[in-house]
Formats: C-alpha cells, sequence, structure tokens
C-alpha cells in the first residue's frame, strides 16, 4: 500500500477553511467538491489509458484516451457523496457504484448497509472516496469488498487521514495494488475515534 500526503498551497489553504468549526454546511460542501478535484488530479496519475490516433486541422498525430474497462469510482455514503461530483468532474466516462458503510460510535467497528455496483470488478481501477480514514475500518472493509469482486488497482481519495488508520490499512492491505491520497496526515484519533485536530465528523457537517 502507498500514501500520497499532497502538498500543495490550494489545498492547504481549503483544508485550513474545512476544519474550521464556523465554517457552515454549504460552504464546507463547496469546499470538500473543490478539494476532492485537486486530490483527484494527483490520484488520477497513474489512470490507464490507451493510444488513439486522431487528425488536428493540420495533420495526424497520435494521442491517448482513458483505457477499456471504464475506471468506476465508489463513493462511501454518507459522507462520500460529498465528494462524487468533484472526482467525476475529472472522470466524466467513469462509472459510479455505491456502498453505504457506517461506524459504531462506541465500538468504532464499521458496518455495509447498502452495496450497488458491478458484481464482476476484474481488471478494474477503482476510485474510492470518503473524506475521514480514521481507524481504517471503513476502508479496509470497502477495500476487501472490491478486491473480492476482482478489482486490481484501488485508489482511495481521503480529505484527512490519521496515523493509526493508516497504520491498519498498511498492515490489513500489505501487498496489495491500494494507493491513499489524502490532503493532510493529522496527528492521531481521540478516545472517541475522532481525527485531531481534524475537521469533526465530516457527514454531519455536509448534511446534517
Ligand atoms: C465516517 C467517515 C468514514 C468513517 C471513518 O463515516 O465518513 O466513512 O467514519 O471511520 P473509520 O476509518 O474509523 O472506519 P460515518 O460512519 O460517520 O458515516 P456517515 O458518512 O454516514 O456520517
Amino acid at each position: 500500500m502507498r500514501i500520497h500526503v499532497v502538498d500543495h498551497p490550494l489545498v492547504a489553504h481549503k483544508l485550513t477553511t474545512l476544519r474550521d468549526e464556523r465554517t457552515d454546511s454549504p460552504t464546507f460542501r463547496r469546499l470538500a467538491d473543490e478539494l476532492v478535484t485537486l486530490l483527484a488530479y494527483e490520484a488520477t496519475r497513474d489512470v490507464r489509458t490507451e493510444q488513439v490516433d486522431i487528425r488536428t486541422p493540420v495533420t495526424g498525430t497520435t494521442g491517448v484516451r482513458l483505457a477499456r474497462p471504464r475506471p468506476l469510482v465508489v463513493p462511501i455514503l454518507r459522507a462520500g457523496l460529498g465528494m462524487l461530483e468533484g472526482l467525476v468532474r475529472l472522470l466524466p466516462t467513469a462509472e459510479v457504484g455505491f456502498m453505504g458503510m457506517i461506524r459504531n460510535e462506541e465500538t468504532l467497528q464499521a458496518s455495509t448497509y447498502a452495496t450497488r455496483m458491478p458484481e464482476d470488478l476484474s481488471g478494474r481501477q477503482v476510485y474510492v472516496v470518503d473524506p475521514m480514514l480514521a481507524t481504517g475500518g471503513t476502508l479496509i472493509a470497502a477495500i476487501r469488498e472490491l478486491m473480492k469482486r476482482g478489482a486490481d488497482d484501488v485508489t482511495a481519495i481521503c480529505l484527512l487521514a490519521a496515523p493509526e488508520g493508516v497504520e491498519a490499512m498498511e498492515r490489513e492491505l500489505a501487498g496489495k495494488p491500494v494507493t491513499v491520497v489524502t490532503a493532510a496526515l493529522d496527528e492521531r484519533l481521540n478516545d472517541q475515534g475522532y481525527i485531531v485536530p481534524g475537521l469533526g465528523d465530516a457527514g454531519d457537517r455536509m448534511y446534517g
């Protein structure tokens, strides 16, 4: 597993406003959308392409287009929904699947309440979006499900990650073709499983 922390002043600027407790829901949603587009630029660096011959008004030339099968984008409901548009703006031909997952606030165990995506993901590149990588339980379970269906390359795009969650993913998904792209690696988790300094509960701040 690889982790890539995007180091860019615009990312840091938008993330700071997201963290600010005074930021209201409409602004939070808009910033999360903008931020994921910036992260997606990095996250799609290895998206598969194939050569294509075209003609410009001047001459023939060779370029690239996204390879088949199309990439699959999977937002983890609820909060990941707020990141979907920002990603498909860059990958408009991607297919979209959905996973609904909830973390028990006491045990911190993740469970899945909805899944809607192709049964067969053989040979597919998958982009999972979820704002928070806290204990890692949610993303580990989601990525296991994607790999069980045959996905052979998974990139998770998160706004924030905690070291505890990254370590859990490295342990549980060792040797797997998984990349995590995040705007920041924060200090730690607190006793309630919240990322510190974090930005609070992303789902509540978007939709609460
Ligand atoms: C939050 C967040 C992640 C998960 C991270 O979702 O959006 O999905 O928790 O926690 P973990 O890394 O410890 O598993 P939540 O369960 O609050 O659901 P929501 O998106 O519906 O608010």
